[in-house]
């Protein structure tokens, strides 16, 4: 579970969040909105450890955020995508960005490593490929392991982001804006993997301005003036109006989706 405790962050002139208290469950999808400026994007660096002027606390279970929490085991416990995956790519081979983000943070953990020096370095090297490959299997990438990613699709770059924040099998993936550069066949497959993701146990927080996105969600936050409400995706859909007391409009597929009274993505695909 994820904890703020009387929690205030924002820039001068912009609360983000002011005094609050606030639990996100793992193992399940949260997606927040909420409108521009409202905080989404502070809330996600805060989240993945990377904002940490706040007052308050933040709990990743039992890891408390603060300067002094070290990167590995962070990036063991939350990972972060973010909206632009041209802004994700480093390297020239799509393995070397996944064998980056294991190198760099953390050894991956193996037991029994053989004494032998080189032994040592082959077992290690042996369980990076692993994981790179179980990492790029999970977001149905396998195939482009030695491609360069510059010449991979937007939708692609995306999933290999995904790809590269769970190589270290964290606990909690926070995700900002991940499909809105994305075209409607690359969203979908980013969302199967979301949902995949939230099967094997793994805590999503989305953050973003496609409203269509409640429809995934367990539990939705809608952040508004420094106050967050804390709704569920069939609240939502019963009473539009909610989105709009807090400066939201409900895109077409949600009001589709109230005639049709259905309260998710899958209901409504079934259904359409
Ligand atoms: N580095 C910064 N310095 C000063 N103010 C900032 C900074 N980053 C964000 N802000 C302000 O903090 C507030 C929250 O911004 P944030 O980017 O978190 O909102 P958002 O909900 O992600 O918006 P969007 O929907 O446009 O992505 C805004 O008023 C913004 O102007
Ligand atoms: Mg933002």
């Amino acid at each position: 579970m994820i904890r703020l405790k009387q929690f205030s962050c924002g820039y001068p002139n912009s609360p983000v969040l002011a005094q609050t208290d606030l639990t996100i469950a793992a193992g399940k999808i949260t997606v927040v909105i909420g409108r521009n400026g409202s905080g989404k994007s502070t809330l996600a660096q805060v989240l993945a450890g990377l904002k940490l002027d706040f007052s308050g606390e933040v709990w990743l279970d039992e890891l408390h955020l603060k300067r002094s929490t070290p990167m590995r085991e962070l990036r063991q416990k939350v990972g972060l995508v973010l909206q632009n995956p041209d802004h994700q790519i480093l390297f020239g081979r799509v393995q070397d960005e996944i064998s980056f983000a294991l190198q760099n943070l953390a050894l991956p953990e193996i037991t029994d490593l053989p004494k032998d020096k080189r032994a040592r370095q082959s077992a290690i090297q042996a369980k990076r490929q692993e994981i790179v490959l179980e990492v790029l299997t999970q977001v149905g990438l396998a195939d482009k392991i030695n491609a360069n990613p510059r010449e991979l699709s937007g939708g692609q770059k995306q999933r290999l982001a995904l790809a590269s924040a769970l190589a270290l099998h964290p606990e909690y993936l926070i995700l900002d804006e991940v499909a809105s550069m994305l075209d409607l066949p690359s969203r979908r497959s980013v969302y199967r993997i979301i949902e995949k993701l939230k099967q094997q146990g793994i805590g999503v927080v989305m953050m973003t301005n496609l409203l269509d996105e409640i429809l995934l969600a367990d539990t939705v936050l809608i952040l508004d003036n420094g106050k967050v409400t804390i709704v569920t995706p069939a609240e939502i859909i019963r009473n539009l109006d909610i989105l709009t007391q807090h400066g939201l409009e409900a895109p077409l597929l949600l009001q589709v989706a109230k005639k049709i009274n259905v309260e998710s993505l899958r209901d409504l695909q079934d259904k359409l």
